[in-house]
């Protein structure tokens, strides 16, 4: 769980003075009590390399450079990270870690870097399991513990091959703050993204996490009864909890619906079993997924234009339907019942039901 720059700032916008001032919101807006830890810098910090080939960052934007930064935001509690790319040059065009993979991760590590986005613009059609481990082999020889997360797009199928590189790895192409819209260049909605996650359910696990990327949740273009939605199918996803947002003026809502522990504890349940749809009605969708203390936690998904009553039976998600269950709410935070055989709720337009079913 953390924050990057990219889907609310992108290229332009970042500098030192933002990037502590989100470390100081992390804190103050009760994000980091809610378990996010890491502020990570996207494309854009870095601007040359120097006569030795070490990799500078942006004076203009970073002048008090990264490892003062880095001092910053763990004097916060919390922890830092940074971007690259296995090509020639980032997808911004920066200079990127292809033949300065050690050095480059050498560099971090003095840094007190805690987390590496790896971006795979540029590649030069490079072998994508040899290019990324040469980065994981760098970061494990520079003896600092670092999150390696991997970001080719999904283009190799890095869930057939990543467990043993990296500790999460993008599944799909660039997030877009939609319901359900395209661009040109790839960027897809949550919804598109939703449905590239089936069938990529069995190869997550803790330590090795399918990333349907970073969330767009507060930055404006969809309701909150979307962004409601887009948290709690992210968290029966396990998908890492990345919020893209500016935390200095989140609205009340906004705030309410990342902090949400009871979802949140879903997301980051020991199990680690990254939830599946059971159910598709085309327009209706149930998504369940196991958790540690013997619940299930069920997302009733609605995609319609208007609302509707979805229901979920216990054959569904694995049980006898003679039982009798207690059901929880997670939004509304509240004890609904006890229910025998099914649970069926009215569900708005674009939006979800989540729960926790109790045997
Ligand atoms: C790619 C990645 C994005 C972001 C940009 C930065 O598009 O998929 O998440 O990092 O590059 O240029």
């Amino acid at each position: 769980m953390g924050w990057n720059s990219w889907n609310k700032f992108g290229c332009e916008n970042i500098n030192e003075k933002l990037i502590r001032e989100i470390a100081d919101a992390m804190v103050s807006s009760g994000m980091k009590d809610a378990g996010y830890q890491y502020i990570v810098i996207d494309d854009c910090w870095q601007i040359a390399r120097d006569e030795s080939g070490n990799i500078i960052a942006d004076p203009k934007k970073f002048p008090s450079g990264m490892k003062v930064l880095a001092d910053y935001v763990h004097s916060k509690g919390l922890k830092f990270g940074l971007y690259s790319t296995a090509g020639t040059k980032t997808c911004q065009g920066r200079p990127a870690s292809w033949g300065y993979e050690f050095q480059d991760a050498r560099q971090y590590a003095a840094w007190e870097v805690d987390y590496l986005k790896y971006d795979w613009c540029n590649n030069g059609q490079q072998n994508s399991v040899a290019a990324y481990s040469i980065m994981r082999d760098a970061l494990k020889q520079a003896g600092r513990p670092i999150v390696y997360s991997i970001c080719e797009w999904g283009s190799s199928k890095p869930w057939l091959w990543a467990k043993d590189v990296g500790n999460l790895w993008r599944t799909t192409n660039d997030i877009l703050d939609c319901w359900d819209c395209k661009q040109d260049w790839g960027g897809i909605g949550i919804m598109g993204i939703l449905d590239q996650q089936i069938g990529l359910e069995s190869f997550a696990g803790p330590g090795y996490w399918n990333d349907p990327d970073m969330l767009q949740i507060g930055n404006g273009a969809m309701s909150p009864t979307e962004y409601q939605a887009h948290f709690s199918l992210w968290s029966i996803l396990s998908a890492p909890l990345m919020a893209g947002n500016d935390l200095r003026n989140m609205k009340p809502e906004i705030t309410q619906i990342l902090t949400n522990q009871e979802v949140i504890a879903i997301n980051q349940d020991a199990l680690g079993i990254q939830g599946r749809k059971v159910r598709d009605d085309g327009e209706f969708e149930v998504w369940v997924k196991p958790v540690a203390d013997g619940t299930r936690a069920v997302v009733l998904l609605n995609r319609s234009k208007a609302e509707a009553n979805i229901s979920v039976s216990w054959s569904e998600i694995g049980y006898p339907t003679t039982l009798i269950f207690e059901v929880r709410d997670l939004w509304q935070k509240k004890n609904l019942g006890e229910y025998r055989g099914l649970f069926a709720a009215e569900v708005p337009s674009h939006g979800v039901v989540m729960v926790k079913i109790k045997p």
